[in-house]
Parts: C-alpha cells; structure tokens; sequence
C-alpha cells in the first residue's frame, strides 16, 4: 500500500467510525474491553504491514472507544469535536507543522494569531492579552501561574528567573475550597505547599464567600473559578475584584469550560466582572467542542507570560508572541487551528447558541428529574446538573445501571459529604431527543435505584 492508499484506509474508518457515532455504545461493554487484549502483542523485530495496523487499530480500539464524540455521554465536562474542527485537524495533521513560530510554519503562526484574537473577542478579554493555545486548561493554568509568581516578584525587585525561589519574597496563593484538581497539581508542580495555600471558605453553591476571603495583598495570587466542576457555579468576580485590585493582587481564573458562558448574552451575568483579571484559562476541548487536546492560557500582561515562558535558542530565536515564548512545549502542533475553525463556523451567535442550548436542556434534565423524586443538588446556573438518589445507596445503584446500559453515561462525585451524579451537557450532538431519552432512561430506573 503506497501512502496515499493508507491514508485512505484511515479516512475510511475514521468515517465509518464517526457514521455510527450516534448509535454506539455510550460506554463499551464487556466483550469490547476484553478484546483489548489483543493489542497486548510483542514488539516485532522485522515490522507489521502498514495496513493491517491500521485494521487492528480499528477492529479492537473503536469498540472500547467510550463515545463521548456522541450525543449521549454526560460524563465529565467532555465535548464532542464539532466536524469543521475535526477537518480542520485533519488537514494540519497532514501539514504535519511543528508551529512554534512564524519561522517554522507561517501558516500556523498567522491562523493561531488570528484565533488567539478572536478568542479574546468572543471571551470579551482585554485585546492586548496574550492567547498562548497548549495542551490542557492544566498545563495552561501552570503557565498563568508561574507568570503571576515572576512577576509578582517581579514587582517587589526580586529577579525570579536569575534567582529562582531561594530567599525570594513569599508568594502567597488564595484559591476556593472546591478548585479543580488541577489547579492544586498546577501549585504542586510550582513548589506552593498545600498546607501553606489559603483555602476561602464557600458557600452551599460552591461560590467564594467574598466577606470570608483571606486578606489580600500585592504578594497575593487569588485564582477564582468560572464554572465550579460539580455545580458550575461561579466566584463573584463582580464583589471580588475590587477587593482584589485594591490589594494589586494578580487574579487568575480557571474557566476550563464555565469561561464560556461569556459568549451568551444569557449567561453573562454569571461572569460580570471577570474580564477585570490578569490571567484566565479555558479549553477548546470541553465547550467549544474541538478536538482534545487544545487550551488556551490568557494573560492580560503578555511580557509577564512570555518571560517565564521563552524558549529562545541561538539557533531558535522567534518574537515574544511565538507560541513556543508562551506555552510549554517548543515542539508543539498547531492547536489553535481547530479552535479558529470552529469559531470561524458558528461565530459568535453560534457559539452563544450552543452554550445557551446545553443550559436549557440542563435545566429541562433538572426539572424532569426531581418531578420523578430524585433530589438535585445545585441551581443548574450552566450546563451542570448534580444528582442524588433517595439515599447514597440507591444514589450508587442508578449510577451503576446507567454506566451498564450503553444508553447514555455519566460520572459519580461527592457533593457536600454525600454521593452524587453529575450530569454534564456539553456535547454539539445532544438534540433534545437525546435528552429525552436520557430522562425516560433515569425515570425508569427511579430515585430508588
Ligand atoms: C474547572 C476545571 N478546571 C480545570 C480542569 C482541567 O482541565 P484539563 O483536563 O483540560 O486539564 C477541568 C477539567 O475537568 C475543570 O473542570
């Protein structure tokens, strides 16, 4: 097979693939996860025919794929990848560019510039912000805050990139009592000791009390979050911020996905205020529903990331706005061609219309289920529904037959001492038939389990 028919071979499974993805398994089933074993094979001396890969790829990876391209996973905050994205991928992965300046690939340098800006118009974010597009909204939230510690110190004359951290100034960090995971593994990796990060108390929506925020000051980072990951609720920027501008602490936000309701006009008064912070984090990858994995670290400040961020070489030396002088990597692939491509196709309405659909059938989800006795944990502010059964038992037992039916699919999580489930709209795909089905498939289990 020359490499024009392989490539063929792969288009053609990724489409058979993508046809039946409304239809399979929401999570695979047993035989699907016992035939993984085939891939445990030994590693062979001479090689495997190209085609046949691919055809082992396919028979045994596809039917243990968890469908969260479809329109019936809620698991997480998982979003499928809308079709232009996913071409717009497509057609990269085939350009093969290792974007990490205008020098090594002046398309992806002009197209991430061009989202980067758009991005920044969409989020309603101050225009003079860097977008730096890397892996994760972790990766991204890492770089935001290594930014915020270097030039925090910065400010105080102490030169963190000569001097790294041995008798600097102390930097401390404020962050929610229910911030992300990643937002504690991002200040682990930075050296901030969990014992020594200040926890502000929140309230029963897992908001920040703003009367209760640990004092403030200009050694301070505070990080707030757009979209708390079991309610979807928000920190009150529009209270916090000027107790937090008054102290020149640097605030960063964590919008994995919450950051989108900015594009609602619906929705945003969930999020007044926000644009007032230094540094903001958000992923294409869960709302705006491109390709994993693509997220974007926004800092008002574009020299302060840049700083903690350059990668220049003697052999490698690109302006303060390459992607390689603001992300992780220095060898990356474009990943804000999806994200201007999916923006490039549903334009602001589209994007607002998408994020206003999923908190509408989040709330309709809400409403159906607690006619049908179940209890619902939070106020469905977005496109979080948090459920409980009529006891933790019975709360164990839906969740169990509905991971087993293949019908549809969502996670578990702990809300306040109790179990509960998490149901997550955040799929392109999710019509309100889909949504329908998904309330018959709960109703007929009942809050009994
Ligand atoms: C609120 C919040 N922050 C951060 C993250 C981490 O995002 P990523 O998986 O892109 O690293 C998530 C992921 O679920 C999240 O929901």
């Amino acid at each position: 097979m020359n490499e024009l028919e392989l490539l063929e071979q792969a288009d053609t499974l990724a489409r058979a693939y993508t046809r039946q993805i409304s239809t399979r398994p929401a999570f695979p089933d047993t035989a699907a996860l016992a035939a993984l074993k085939g891939f445990d094979e030994p590693l062979s001396d001479k090689g495997q025919p190209e085609n046949e890969t691919l055809t082992l790829l396919n028979q045994l990876g596809s039917p243990a794929t968890v469908a969260s391209n479809g329109p019936n996973y809620y698991g997480y905050v998982f979003g499928a990848s809308l079709p232009v994205a996913a071409g717009a991928e497509r057609v990269s992965l085939a350009w093969d560019q290792c974007a990490s300046s205008a020098e090594t690939s002046p398309a992806a340098d002009a197209i991430e510039r061009k989202a980067g800006q758009w991005v920044l118009d969409i989020l309603d974010l101050p225009p003079e912000s860097a977008v730096a597009f890397g892996t994760s909204a972790t990766a991204c939230g890492l770089s935001c805050l290594a930014a915020a510690r270097a030039e925090l110190l910065a400010r105080k004359g102490w030169d963190y990139l000569q001097d790294g951290l041995m008798g600097a100034p102390e930097i401390k960090v404020v962050i929610s009592e229910t911030a992300h995971i990643t937002i504690r593994k991002a200040l682990q990796i930075l050296g901030f000791g969990w014992a020594r990060v200040l926890k502000a108390p929140v309230d029963t929506h897992g908001r920040i009390i703003p009367e209760q925020l640990p004092a403030l000051d200009d050694s301070t980072i505070l990080i707030l979050q757009a979209g708390e990951v079991n309610t979807g609720e928000f920190d009150p920027f529009a209270q916090i911020m000027p107790l937090a501008e008054a102290a020149k602490a640097w605030v960063h936000v964590d919008g994995a996905f919450g950051l989108w309701a900015q594009a609602s006009p619906e929705l945003r008064p969930l999020t007044k205020a926000v644009e007032r912070a230094d540094s903001w984090t958000t992923d294409g990858h869960k709302w705006l529903n491109t390709p994993y994995d693509g997220a974007m670290a926004i800092c008002r400040n574009p020299a302060a990331l840049a700083r903690v961020m350059n990668s220049d070489a003697a052999y490698s030396i690109a302006s303060a706005a390459a992607q390689k002088n603001l992300t992780l990597e220095f060898s990356r692939r474009a990943r804000g061609i999806p994200i201007w491509a999916a923006l490039r196709s549903l334009g602001r309405d589209g994007v607002a219309q998408m994020v206003r659909r999923h908190h509408h059938q989040a709330k309709h989800v809400a409403k159906a289920l607690e006619a049908a006795g179940f209890e619902i944990l939070n106020r469905v502010v977005l496109n979080q529904v948090l459920v409980r059964g009529a006891s933790p038992v019975a709360t164990q037992n839906i969740l169990a037959q509905v991971q087993a039916s293949g019908i549809a699919w969502f996670g578990g999580s702990t809300w306040q001492s109790g179990p509960a489930f998490r149901i997550s709209i955040s799929s392109f795909r999710t019509q309100d038939s889909h949504i329908e089905n998904l309330i018959d498939l709960l109703v007929k289990i009942g809050p009994n389990g």
